[in-house]
């Protein structure tokens, strides 16, 4: 199966540094896309090119039409009403629409309430909130983790209850790979009156996801984590909220009526896709997670975890290497540490070997302070890698330590 799958990624034909095979392991901050995804995007081009929900007529009918439909995919692939789709331009852009909305919607009433996060966010799903903080008078209160790298839960749970208006919560670390028992924190925040968002950007790539079981209000992901372009983003909103939410952006297509006195808006999704929206990226998105759904999930689940063990395996033969984190199910996300070796030179050899890693805070500053860190080494591995990536990245770590003393 797995060298299937490859053959629908050309970039991983391709050689880094002259003559090196790419060994690609750096999938959670952006994973390669299918050729099935690049076709559709120049499709759009060669025999679709309108713009959406504008021209009457035939390419820009089949423009809204492609759009629409993608909205549709991703509407299914969340077990959720298409309406509940917005399209934003990333996740961040989606956390952004959010708390700028909330903002707007609940203004003066949240002073003193609490937005709670939790200490494994992306700054994604912090700073938006501490914007917000600090326009309204609201408090930021952060959950703790534990020294294994789980969300303290009773922490959580003493949050939600005291005079929270909203929780935001990762579903998945970008850095531990922690999965996160956001059904159960979406449960706390409905009996005590809270929104619910879910951050899904690293977790829906590896699993299925029904935002009705979650129980959450909004649960949002960018399209190029999971095979999909940049530059497009999905944030679902439970129908009830989003009716309630005020628009983030203005202009054309939010709107119902405009007259110089007053305007009337569109009713949600297109009340918040304010101009021409990124119609490629909807399309290319859509293709992905056809994609995405074509493909055993489950057999590429077990896979991705073989691959991710054996790696695993292999670095805990070093007596220097900490993985950090605790022994969980870390869906790929494998972040490491090696004693007197900064992660920075060990990724640029590893680089030069061929084997793409990331190195560096991962966006998560506020986490790498709690672990008492600069930075990690961190691989991720998708649903193309194999046994054969985990040994060269085995053999490349081995190297590059060696040289490094
Ligand atoms: C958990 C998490 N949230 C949010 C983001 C932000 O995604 P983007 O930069 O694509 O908007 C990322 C990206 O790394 C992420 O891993």
């Amino acid at each position: 199966m797995i060298y299937d799958l490859r053959s629908q990624f050309p970039i991983l034909q391709r050689h880094v540094h002259g003559d090196k095979p790419l060994v690609y392991l750096d999938n959670a901050a952006t994973t390669q896309k299918p050729k099935a995804v690049l076709d559709a995007i120049a499709d759009f081009y060669v025999t679709s090119n309108a713009n959406a929900h504008r021209g009457g007529h035939a390419l820009g009918a089949e423009a809204t039409a492609l759009y629409e439909s993608a909205r549709g995919t991703i509407g299914r692939f969340l077990n959720a009403a298409p309406e509940s789709v917005v399209f934003t331009h990333g996740a961040t852009e989606a956390l952004n629409l959010l708390a700028t909305s909330i903002e707007r919607t609940y203004g003066a009433s949240l002073r003193g309430k609490s937005i709670v996060i939790s200490e494994m966010e992306h700054h994604a799903n912090i700073v938006p909130w501490q914007v917000l903080c600090e326009r309204t008078g609201a408090l930021l209160k952060v959950i703790r983790i534990c020294d294994d790298g789980s969300l303290d839960m009773q922490h959580a749970q003493e949050l939600i209850a005291h005079n929270c208006a909203v929780v935001s919560i990762a579903h998945m670390s970008n850095v531990l790979g922690t999965i996160n028992d956001v059904e159960t924190i979406c449960t706390w925040a409905r009996e005590h009156g809270a929104h619910s968002i879910v951050d899904g950007c690293q977790f829906v790539v590896h699993n299925q996801v029904s935002v009705d079981n979650i129980g959450c209000d909004a649960y949002v992901f960018g399209g190029h984590k999971v095979y999909g372009p940049f530059g497009i983003g999905v944030l679902y909103g439970r129908p009830e909220w989003l009716t309630v939410l005020e628009p983030y952006q203005a202009g054309g297509a939010m709107i119902d009526n405009v007259t110089f006195e007053k305007t009337t808006y569109a009713e949600p999704p297109l009340r918040f896709e304010a101009g021409t929206p990124n119609i490629e990226g909807a399309i290319g998105l859509g293709a992905a997670i056809n994609w995405l759904s074509s493909i055993d999930r489950k057999t590429v689940a077990d896979q991705e975890t073989s691959v991710t063990e054996a790696m695993i395996d292999g670095l805990l033969q070093h007596d220097r290497v900490r993985v950090i984190g605790g022994d969980y199910a870390r869906n790929g996300i494998i972040s490491i540490v090696v004693d007197g070796i900064h992660a920075n030179d060990l990724g640029t050899l590893m680089d030069e070997q061929g084997v793409a890693v990331r190195t560096g805070h991962h966006c998560a500053m506020p986490l790498m302070r709690r672990l008492g860190l600069q930075g990690t080494l961190r691989a991720s591995v998708a649903a193309y890698n194999s046994i054969d990536d985990a040994h060269r990245f085995l053999d490349a770590f081995s190297r590059s330590c060696r040289m490094l003393g």
